[in-house]
């Protein structure tokens, strides 16, 4: 069975008191005896404090972003060498958000994809389509294109390493989720694609997890679709209490 996994991405949100607090109020709650994963990933300045601040607990950390090239003359950039440095299992690759408003191509997202992977971090996968795409029936055109270009030379055994998110862009940060039939349709065509792409195994054993608008009173209900392994939460993760409240539901469901 595929453990549920809850992922807290904070975005450019807190200030380094908040980030502590919040990561110490979640570490307080989640053990790490566990029957889910639990990650957050704050911003880059707050990393190797709340590493700090939940070291011993249940919470992994994880980063948002990540420079593909070994450490040097990159300005501004950050290496897997430094985020691994500062307690990080976890980076986000792929999201909507850096593609749409950085311009992150696919081939970027799979140089980071695969230099995260073989240096030391587990990487979460982000895939999604704009609500032009859904209105014109391309989702799952959108989706294939952003697995074979973002997993392009990719091998099976790197696939452990890998949790694919798929986050529709209409419903991050819109309070607009996806319904149940919506989300475990796209997870159901992204299963296939990964048996297709790689073979059984690999799409029964790779976790695939919703992000869009999930909230605590949402949180249950997507993580009981049979292929919904767990859920990348944004805004709802910025409050100790809500975002404990969708860890409990992924607990629920894992009985
Ligand atoms: P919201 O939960 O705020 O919609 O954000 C989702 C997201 O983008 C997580 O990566």
């Amino acid at each position: 069975m595929r453990r549920k996994f809850v992922a807290g991405n904070w975005k450019m949100n807190t200030l380094a008191g908040s980030a502590t607090a919040l990561a110490k109020g979640l570490a307080e709650g989640v053990l790490t005896t566990e029957s889910v994963d639990v990650a957050v990933f704050p911003p880059l300045p707050y990393l190797a404090a709340v590493s700090a601040t939940v070291a011993g607990s249940g919470v992994r950390v994880g980063a948002q972003n990540v420079y593909h090239e070994k450490p040097g003359a990159f300005t501004g950039e950050v290496s897997v060498e430094m985020l691994l440095d500062v307690g990080c299992q976890w980076v986000l690759v792929g999201h909507s958000e850096r593609r749409h408003l950085v311009g992150e191509c696919n081939s970027l997202v799979n140089r980071k994809l695969i230099q995260a992977c073989e240096r030391g971090l587990s990487v979460i996968l982000c895939v999604g389509e704009t609500l032009l795409e859904r209105q014109s029936h391309q989702t799952e055109m959108v989706l294939n294109s952003q697995m074979a270009g973002s997993l392009l030379g990719v091998d099976a055994a790197l696939m452990p390493k890998i949790v694919i998110a798929y986050e529709p862009v209409w419903a991050i940060g819109t309070g607009v989720n996806a319904t149940p039939d919506q989300a475990e349709s796209a997870h159901h065509h992204l299963r296939t694609w990964l048996a297709g792409r790689y073979n059984r195994m690999v799409s029964e054993s790779t976790r695939i997890l919703y992000g869009g608008s999930v909230k605590a009173n949402n949180a249950k209900e997507l993580l009981s679709l049979s292929n919904v392994d767990g859920v990348l939460v944004g805004g709802a993760s910025l409050e100790v209490e809500g975002f404990s409240k969708i860890i409990q539901a992924a607990r629920d469901v894992s009985r």
